[in-house]
This record gives structure tokens, C-alpha cells and sequence, in this order.
């Protein structure tokens, strides 16, 4: 079984949004796949609730089980588990990294989101794990803006996904839904997105 942490310290950067959507795209991909919400306020919880029974399985957990909770989504046939996290919380940052074969890290590209991933990038190095940055909610006309991110997140030593999400509804609609993009709309920029992201972690030396 593999596993995906999605950190960051801050909140709204895309966590839970980039947890869900990789999830849902696994499932296509006919991994079965776990997600473990290690966040108190359990949103991605409450979005599994709503999907009525239908994969992928959420279990929400206290990061002082996590090993616990791995070993049981393991034992019950899970090939894939992304890990949800809280923000502002170092220590289950810490215990998701090191739990992780793959820390994806999602960023706004604003001043003030990419001061604050530097905590989060310390984290990912004292864990000694593969990390990357991937650019999230990146607007419409915004790439002189991710690129300057980009230059940013290199300044701190640590790899940029090559891909970027964009500022999109479907996003924010999908999930109140009880859905993800590829749900919502499955041949929308969005869902194409999800796509290559996911693409993209399975091609990473780690998940091998
Ligand atoms: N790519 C995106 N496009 C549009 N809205 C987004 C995008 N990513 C996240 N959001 C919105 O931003 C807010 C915070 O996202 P969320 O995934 O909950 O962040 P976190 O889990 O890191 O706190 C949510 O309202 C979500 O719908
Ligand atoms: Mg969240």
C-alpha cells in the first residue's frame, strides 16, 4: 500500500479539495483507496457521509493512531491512502510525513501563502521524505503569478509539481455535492487536472 500525506500549515490552501479529488481519480484507476482525516474539523469526513456508502472510504482518526489506522486500511485490502491533515498542527504534520511515502504540499501562489509553506517544507526535511509543492487555485490569467511561486518554492530547495490547479467552481460545487470533479464534470479543465496530478505521483521515484 501506498501512502500520500497532503500537508500544510495553513489553512484553505487545498488539502481537503486535492485529498478527495486524488481519491476519487484512484478509484477510477481501480486502486482501492483509503483516506484517513487526521483534521479535527473532519470535512472530509462529512463529504464521505454524503456519498452514502460509495468508495472511497473515510475514516476520520487522532494522528497518536495513525500507524494503527494505516495498518487496518492495509489489512482491509486498501492499494492507496491519502492522509488529510489539520493545519497549524506541527505534530500530526510530523507523524503524517514520516508516515508517507509522498508529502504533496498545495500552495496558493499569494505572498503570504508561500512565506507560510516554509514551515511546512522544514516538516516535510525533518522527516526525511519526498515532498512537492503543487500550485493550487491559481487564477484564471495568473501565470506570471505561479511562476513567480515557482521561483519562490525553488529558492527553498523543494520540487514544484509541473502541473498547476486552477481557481475553479467546479471545484467548490463538486464537493457540496457530496462529489468530486470527476463526478461533476468529468471532461471539464478541472476534472482534466485531477487527471494529471494523479498521473503524475504514480511517475514519482517513491510510489514505485
Ligand atoms: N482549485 C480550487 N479552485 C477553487 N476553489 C478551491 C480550490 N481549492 C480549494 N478551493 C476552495 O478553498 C477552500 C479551502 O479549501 P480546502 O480544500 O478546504 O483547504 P484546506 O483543507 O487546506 O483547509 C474551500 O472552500 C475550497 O472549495
Ligand atoms: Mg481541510
Amino acid at each position: 500500500m501506498k501512502v500520500l500525506a497532503i500537508l500544510s500549515q495553513k489553512g484553505g490552501a487545498g488539502k481537503t479539495t486535492l485529498a478527495l479529488n486524488l481519491a476519487v481519480q484512484a478509484e477510477m484507476d481501480g486502486k482501492a483507496t483509503a483516506i484517513i482525516d487526521l483534521d479535527p474539523q473532519a470535512s472530509a469526513t462529512s463529504w464521505g457521509d454524503s456519498r452514502d456508502g460509495e468508495a472511497p472510504t473515510v475514516v476520520s482518526a487522532q494522528a497518536s493512531r495513525l500507524s494503527h489506522v494505516l495498518d487496518a486500511a492495509g489489512n482491509a485490502g486498501a492499494h492507496f491512502t491519502i492522509i488529510d491533515s489539520a493545519p497549524h498542527s506541527e505534530s500530526t504534520a510530523l507523524a503524517a510525513a514520516r508516515a508517507a511515502d509522498l508529502v504533496l504540499i498545495p500552495c496558493r501562489p499569494a505572498i503570504l501563502d508561500l512565506r507560510a509553506i516554509k514551515d511546512t517544507i522544514d516538516i516535510v526535511r525533518l522527516a526525511k521524505v519526498a515532498g512537492a509543492v503543487v500550485l493550487n487555485a491559481v487564477p484564471p490569467r495568473g501565470q506570471s503569478i505561479a511562476l513567480e511561486a515557482e521561483q519562490a518554492i525553488a529558492s527553498y530547495d523543494m520540487s514544484v509539481v509541473p502541473i498547476h490547479i486552477g481557481q475553479r467552481a467546479a471545484f467548490v460545487h463538486s464537493l457540496t455535492a457530496g462529489q468530486t470533479v470527476q463526478d461533476y464534470e468529468p471532461s471539464g479543465k478541472a476534472a482534466n487536472e485531477i487527471r494529471t496530478l494523479y498521473k503524475w505521483l504514480w511517475n514519482q521515484a517513491s510510489m514505485a
